[in-house]
């Protein structure tokens, strides 16, 4: 079992390319479409974020995008075995990837837990007149300061278990049984639910306004480092690029499967869904400041509990309320859903392959072991302290450091960048030229190290949303610390008894040294 699951040619594939393309959607379109864009967009200057957000999509999120793919299908591993493959010493950056996969894992199957808690609560508006209070003494039972508490919060400890069970059972069952079937399911039925939703929205009296919100550029704030770095991780975050998942999914693609042309339907139909997400909330934003009589400005809201706390307030005061707050969340957890399996995949994947375990035992023991961790930290009182700053540090920090380091070793430590290229060339119909590696090779890196050393300075000179030192350096940096330990402490344990020498590349380097263009 273990060397057909790991070799390069009895590995399982996906049933067919749009199972693939299926899967990939599945993984990028979730909370961080839904939740954490426009809380993000709203936070970094509104309408002024989407030109650094599209600037970012095309100098980084597309050609990363294609960087996991070509990386996930030469070399046919989750990210620490394809990163070995490609170069022995890049292993440890898979495994940093990894780190992050299950760091981002334990707390984004807390917020799909709010959420169906939330769907339930749609019906009948449960949340009553003061959504705030009900989101953080009722519901969460938040404790004043940030602080680390056991105490589990029965509310969400049970959605949460839910949550986990069902990853459990989808993982063992494999990539095309299990994985890819949810996904068939889960994507066009998130498309029907939610493009309903929109369609609602936008047509409640105020859309208009919120719709100004959200596309009236503020110049001003493109001036702002801030706003750079946000789009930058956003872009990452929502593509689920630089977190290895793509080279995990993509290991699992046919050889000959065309590579380009999928990512760019993925990376198109992810940010769609992202902007009309964005215009869905921003219009029913504008009906609520206009219910209110307030300015949308006035609404105070802040990113993690946009849909939370303003959300529900908006369908309380909406007619026929009931259906939109069944849309809103039941999307929020199909679309958390089938990228919690991504992270988690790509998580049990890597664990099983350096190991030598089966898919079962990878799936079950990561699974327990994520389970535990998300209770412990995220299903207790201080859940929401925590979940916000490790949101945080992990991806304005780790993932952007993630980036930096796997396209400067790919394209100058390794010089494998061009290799990479023509292998994407030899089988897609939409051809590379060299502007892609000078995007990954030198505009990228420039762009992203600028802006991690500026958010670097930022965190340490200001903190983070005026929470205490130790706190930050615990969950904060401490995050951070984590992966990179982690990181280092699983290169270094020794392969469970696997062996590379059958490995080859296809295609081969030699075909590849014809194909130069
Ligand atoms: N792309 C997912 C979202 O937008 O919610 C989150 C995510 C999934 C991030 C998988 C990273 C990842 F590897």
């Amino acid at each position: 079992m273990t060397e057909t699951a790991t070799s390069g040619a009895q590995r399982q594939t996906w049933t067919s390319n749009r199972g693939f393309i299926l899967a990939a959607i599945g993984s990028a379109v979730g909370l961080g479409n839904i939740w954490r864009f426009p809380g993000v967009a709203y936070e970094s200057g509104g309408g002024a974020f989407l030109i650094p957000y599209l600037i970012a999509l095309v100098t980084a999120g597309l050609p990363i995008l294609f960087l996991d793919y070509s990386i996930g299908q030469r070399f046919r591993g989750a990210a620490p075995l394809a990163l070995r493959r490609l170069a022995k010493r890049a292993e440890v950056i898979g495994w940093f990837q990894t780190m992050l996969l299950f760091i981002i894992s334990v707390y984004y199957a807390a917020v799909i837990a709010w959420a169906l808690s939330y769907f339930y609560f749609s019906f009948g508006n449960q949340w009553g007149a003061n959504t705030k209070t009900f989101f953080e003494n009722d519901y969460l039972h938040v404790t004043e300061k940030a602080g680390v508490s056991t105490d589990l919060v029965a509310g969400v400890a049970w959605p949460l278990a839910a949550v986990w069970v069902l990853i459990i059972v989808i993982l063992a069952l494999g990539i095309a049984n299990g994985v890819e079937k949810i996904n068939v399911i889960g994507i066009p039925l998130l498309i029907l639910g939610f493009g309903a939703l929109v369609i609602r929205a936008v047509t409640l009296p105020g859309a208009t306004d919120g719709l100004n919100a959200l596309f009236t550029p503020n110049w001003g704030a493109l001036t702002d480092l801030n706003v750079w770095i946000a789009a930058y991780s956003q872009i990452f975050f929502s593509m689920s690029i630089a977190f290895g998942i793509m080279i995990a999914y993509s290991s699992f693609q046919r050889r000959r499967a065309n590579m380009t042309s999928s990512g760019l339907v993925v990376g198109f139909a992810n940010s769609s869904f992202e902007i009309l997400a964005g215009i869905g909330v921003f219009s029913a934003l504008g009906f609520l400041a206009n219910q209110q009589g307030k300015g949308m400005d006035e609404l105070g809201m802040s990113g993690p509990t946009l849909s939370f706390v303003t959300f529900p307030a908006v369908i309380s005061e909406m007619p026929g309320s009931v259906l939109f707050g069944v849309l809103f969340f039941g999307s929020l957890v199909i679309a958390g859903f089938t990228s919690l399996v991504s992270l988690v995949v790509g998580v049990s994947i890597a664990v099983q392959e350096k190991f030598g375990l089966s898919q079962r035992t990878a799936a079950v023991t990561v699974g327990v072991v994520s389970a535990v961790v998300s209770f412990s930290l995220f299903a207790t009182t201080t859940g929401l302290w925590t979940l916000d700053t490790v949101d945080q540090y992990a991806n304005n920090v780790g993932v952007v450091l993630s980036a930096i380091v796997m396209t400067v070793s790919v394209v100058w430590v390794a010089r494998k960048g061009d290799l990479l290229r023509r292998h994407l060339n030899a089988i897609s119909t939409f051809k590379l030229g060299r502007w892609w590696l000078v995007l990954i090779g030198v505009v990228g890196p420039i762009f992203l190290t600028v802006m991690l050393v500026q958010k670097v300075i930022d965190l340490i000179t200001d903190g983070y949303s005026g929470l205490p030192t130790w706190y930050l350096n615990v969950f904060g940096w401490g995050t951070v610390g984590l992966a990179v330990v982690g990181a280092i402490l699983l290169t270094v344990a020794s392969w469970g008894g696997r062996d590379d020498e059958d490995f080859h590349a296809w295609p081969s380097e030699e075909f590849l040294e014809g194909q130069k263009r």
